[in-house]
Order: C-alpha cells, then sequence, then structure tokens
C-alpha cells in the first residue's frame, strides 16, 4: 500500500462514431483539474479517459466511412489521444474497449454475475435507439414534429425482437435507495440525485444486457451467439483499468472504490443505477461517487453537427491559447448547471481575469522588483496591518479551494483565487510602491515582498487550471519544482528573500480581435 491516500478519477469513455468536440474536451477537462489539484494535494492519484469502441453505433459509423469497425477505432480514438495531448490532459491511462485486457474484465464480471444468479435468458421485446445505445419502454416514448415515436432524446427507435440475456435489476431497488443516502454524497448535484431516485421508486424493470443482432463487441462467455449490451461492456472499463479481475492485486486494493465518476448529465442513469447495480451484483463495492455535469449550448443554440455549430477544441486552443481555454471552461459556468458558450465571453475573460487582473499585477509588481532590487526578491521591514490582511487571506485560501474542489464546486474554486487577486490588486495600488521608491525604499521593499509572496501562492493554487502559465510565473519567481506542492502553501515556506528573479514576461497577453 502506498503511504499517500488514493484518488481514483474517471471521464466517461467516449464514443467513436464522432471526433472530439468541446462537450469531450470539457468533461475531461474537470477531471485533469480534479486531478492534478489532488496529485499537488498529496494523493496518490489515478486518472483515466478512453475511448468506447463497441456497438452498434460504432459499427454503423465505421460502415458508412468505408472500414472496418477496427480500423474505423484506430483512427478516431487517436483523435481523442490528440486532444489529450493538446489540452495537457494529465491522464494516468487511457483505455479501450477493444483491448484484450477489457474483455477479460468484461467475461469475468459477466461470469460473477451469471454466478450469483443475477443474469437469466430469455425473450426482449421492445424499443432500441441506435443513437442513444438504449431501451425505452412504450411509455418513456414521445412524439417528434412529424407525429413519429421517437425516444425521450428525439432520437429515433427500432423495434427489437429477440433472445436476450437479462440482468435483474429489479432486485436491486432498495439496494440502490440506500446507496444514494450514503455520506458523503454519492450523486450530485442533489438536483440529479432527485431524479434518479425517483426514476429508481418508479420501479425497475429487469435489463437486456445482450444482442444478437450484430457482432461488435464483447462476446458473452460460452455463448458468442450474444455479443454484451454495449453500456455492461463500456461501464466495466472503470474496473478493468484498475487491475479487474485480480481483485486481489495491490493497484485495485488501492484504487476500487474509485472515487469519482464525472459523467454529462445524460449518461447519469446509466452511472447512477446500472453500474452501481451491476457493481453490487459482482460483489464489487459501489463508487464513491457520480457527478452530473451540465451541457454546452452555442450562442444559446443546442451544438450539433446539423446546425453546423459544433465548436472544435483544437481550434479554440489555436486561437486563444490552452490556459485561456481551460480557464474560460471552468470559470464561465457554474459546474453543474449548463453554459452557454459565446466568443465575446471568453474575449472578455481573457483581458478581464487573465490580462488585466492576474497578468498585470504579476507584470507591474515582479518588473519593479527585477529593476529595483538587484533582480531579487527584497527583505520585508515590519509588517503593516494592511501586509497582514492579504497574507492572511492568502494563506487560508487552501482550506476554502479544498473545500470546493471536493464537492466539485471548480468555478467557485476560480472565484476564491480571483477574490484574492483583486485584493492584491488593491493592496498594490493603494500602497503606491512606486511612490515609496523615493519616499521610504524600505516599505516599498516590504510592498514588494508580500505581493510577490501572494503571486508565488496564487501561482501554485493556479496550476490545476493553468499549468503552463502558473509553472511561468514561478519559474519567474525561481520557485524549485519541488516546492510548488501544497505543502508549500501558507505561512510556514514564505518566499525567500535574495532569490533572484527572472526578467519578468507578459503570461497573459490581451486578446485584439483581428
Ligand atoms: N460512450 C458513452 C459513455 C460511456 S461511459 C462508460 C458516451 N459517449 S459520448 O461520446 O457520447 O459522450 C461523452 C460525454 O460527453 C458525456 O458525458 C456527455 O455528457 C459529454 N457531452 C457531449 N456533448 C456535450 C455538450 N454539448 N456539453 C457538455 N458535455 C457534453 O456517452
Amino acid at each position: 500500500m502506498s503511504a499517500k491516500p488514493s484518488y481514483y478519477i474517471t471521464t466517461p469513455i467516449y464514443y467513436v462514431n464522432d471526433i472530439p468536440h468541446i462537450g469531450h474536451a470539457y468533461t475531461t477537462l474537470a477531471c485533469d483539474v480534479l486531478a492534478r489539484f489532488k496529485r499537488l494535494d498529496g494523493f496518490e492519484v489515478l486518472f483515466l479517459t478512453g475511448t468506447d469502441e463497441h456497438g452498434q453505433k460504432v459499427e454503423k459509423s465505421a460502415a458508412a466511412a468505408g472500414k472496418t469497425p477496427k480500423e474505423f477505432c484506430d483512427i478516431v480514438s487517436q483523435r481523442f489521444r490528440d486532444l489529450a495531448e493538446v489540452m495537457k490532459f494529465s491522464n494516468d491511462d487511457f483505455i479501450r474497449t477493444t483491448e484484450d485486457r477489457h474483455k477479460r474484465a468484461c467475461q469475468a464480471l459477466w461470469n460473477k454475475l451469471l454466478d450469483n444468479g443475477h443474469i437469466y435468458l430469455d425473450k426482449y421485446a421492445g424499443w432500441y435507439s441506435v443513437r442513444d445505445e438504449a431501451f425505452f419502454g412504450e411509455n418513456e416514448l414521445v412524439e417528434n414534429k412529424e407525429n413519429i415515436k421517437v425516444a425521450p432524446t428525439g432520437a429515433p427507435v427500432e423495434w427489437v425482437e429477440e433472445e436476450s440475456y437479462f440482468f435483474k435489476l429489479s432486485n436491486f431497488e432498495e439496494k440502490l435507495l440506500s446507496f444514494y443516502e450514503n455520506l458523503p454524497a454519492t450523486v450530485l448535484p442533489n438536483t440529479r440525485k432527485n431524479e434518479v431516485k425517483s426514476f429508481v421508486e418508479g420501479g425497475l424493470r429487469d435489463l437486456s444486457i445482450s444482442r444478437t443482432s450484430f457482432n461488435w463487441g464483447v462476446p458473452v462467455p460460452d455463448n458468442d451467439k450474444h455479443i454484451m449490451y454495449v453500456w455492461i461492456d463500456a461501464l466495466t472499463n472503470y474496473i478493468t483499468a484498475a487491475g479487474y479481475p485480480d481483485v486481489g492485486s495491490e493497484k485495485f486494493k488501492n484504487f476500487w472504490p474509485a472515487d469519482i465518476h464525472m459523467v454529462g448529465k445524460d449518461i447519469l442513469r446509466f452511472h447512477a443505477v446500472y453500474w452501481p447495480a451491476f457493481l453490487m451484483g459482482a460483489g464489487l463495492e459501489p463508487s464513491n461517487r457520480i457527478f452530473a455535469h451540465g451541457w454546452w449550448t452555442s450562442d444559446g443554440q443546442k451544438i450539433s453537427k446539423s446546425l453546423g455549430n459544433v465548436i472544435d477544441p483544437f481550434g479554440l486552443v489555436d486561437e486563444f491559447g490552452l490556459d485561456q481555454v481551460r480557464y474560460f471552461l471552468m470559470r464561465e459556468v457554474s459546474f453543474g448547471k449548463d453554459g452557454d458558450f459565446n466568443r465575446q465571453s471568453m474575449i472578455n475573460r481573457i483581458n478581464s481575469d487573465l490580462a488585466n487582473d492576474l497578468g498585470n499585477l504579476a507584470q507591474r509588481s515582479l518588473s519593479m522588483i527585477y529593476k529595483n532590487c538587484d533582480g531579487a526578491i527584497p527583505c520585508p521591514d515590519a509588517l503593516s496591518l494592511d501586509d497582514k490582511t492579504l497574507l492572511d487571506m492568502v494563506d487560508c485560501l487552501l482550506v476554502y479551494v479544498r473545500d470546493c474542489i471536493d464537492k466539485q464546486a471548480i468555478n467557485k474554486y476560480l472565484e476564491l483565487i480571483w477574490k484574492v487577486v483583486s485584493a492584491a490588486n488593491i493592496y498594490f495600488t493603494a500602497q503606491e510602491p512606486w511612490a515609496l521608491k523615493v519616499t521610504d525604499p524600505a516599505r516599498m521593499a516590504t510592498v514588494l515582498y508580500v505581493t510577490a509572496e501572494a503571486i508565488r501562492q496564487i501561482s501554485i493554487l493556479s496550476q490545476p487550471i493553468m499549468p503552463d502559465s502558473a509553472a511561468k510565473l514561478l519559474n519567474t519567481l525561481n520557485i524549485p519544482i519541488n516546492e510548488r506542492g501544497f505543502e508549500y502553501l501558507g505561512g510556514v515556506h514564505r518566499i525567500t528573500s535574495k532569490n533572484s528573479i527572472e526578467k519578468p514576461q507578459g503570461v497573459f497577453p490581451r486578446f485584439i480581435e483581428t
């Protein structure tokens, strides 16, 4: 066992029927921020992402592209790896459901559920939506504008009648309802938890978990006429990457149950109803938390290929810069709620929060140190009340932001840091160190010292969101790499006077529309 506490975080695995868009980048970015935060806070992290490569939807997309499913998956899956590189996602593993380790885990889970009496063979007759890869009861269908019955998501449905294995989901109602009441919260935000609860309270039907009408998937053990339903296959990825079926392995013992599965609100039911039931059925502990975030729209409209308003994350990073995009996506929307992507809001955030607030504070104060203090952090004199007030604010930030991160309130975490950025700006302007240079150089030195210390701590805390820009600021301050963890926050490890600094370079340029 590692001496560090463990933290296992997962993204949904992405369907390879489509190239990555902003929604995919958003989910993984949120996980990346949480993973980076936890590492800096002393945890041993396993951060998993990957691609969901089986099922009818992918089989059909491959056929439409004139490729075999495997060829098609290899190409599209690579785009998700490219996205991870461009967005600097710090995932420790990238799982593909077409890997052997995953097939082994799926079949082992299946056998366990079978042995425990939760699977039986019967016939399925009902509606199926390939786009949603989901079964629907007659009562769940809605009529679209053309008076055709469709899934609640608007996706077309087809009538399916075939032999199928079923999972006895109906046996898990009570267990699931008590799982939702576990503390700390197992499903967040609370509004989503209530939706899930009322769905379960409404009664659960057994779930069809195999299909015979297509081939692209994991075969059912001892009956390969049947292919596992893509969601049982997909959800299993979370235990595959933790080492399942080797439940006695150090890795599995260390990382299972997962601390958090981050998902979009559209796939909450699969994660908060089916997945804990499968795990309980197999005698495994259910995950500690499922968090459902909201959806992005573009200028108020649903993002869709047919509307031609899909936002390409690669293009955004090219145009605005990586840390700018990361900051905007995490700051603009209250995490858990829907948000609207709008170009002007992005530019406003870049110019006000980054260029004006943090960028100017750093550039003005560090340039003064570089020019007026022999290029080194000056020695402070006795601290005034204003100095102490600012330092106290900085020193206690970790306690508050840690609480935000533990609730996945990522935008709040940034709001709190920016409150301190703003206080530091007010302090710097009010103290007028440029005037003190003539009237009281010792006091100027103190003001510059206090500001540099505030920038050091703000930069350390900004690393999860803006790894490159925070590193540039910490490099300018010459903070050693091994002194950038959260144990270096607070008053115990103040910035060292006489530490030479590098010539400050602007870290957050203004965005000027051409
Ligand atoms: N393959 C399944 C997940 C299996 S997990 C065991 C899947 N894949 S997906 O590629 O369709 O979607 C992946 C994630 O992207 C979902 O969490 C979904 O909510 C998210 N988003 C897709 N479009 C989005 C927006 N417009 N905005 C925010 N996130 C959205 O579902």
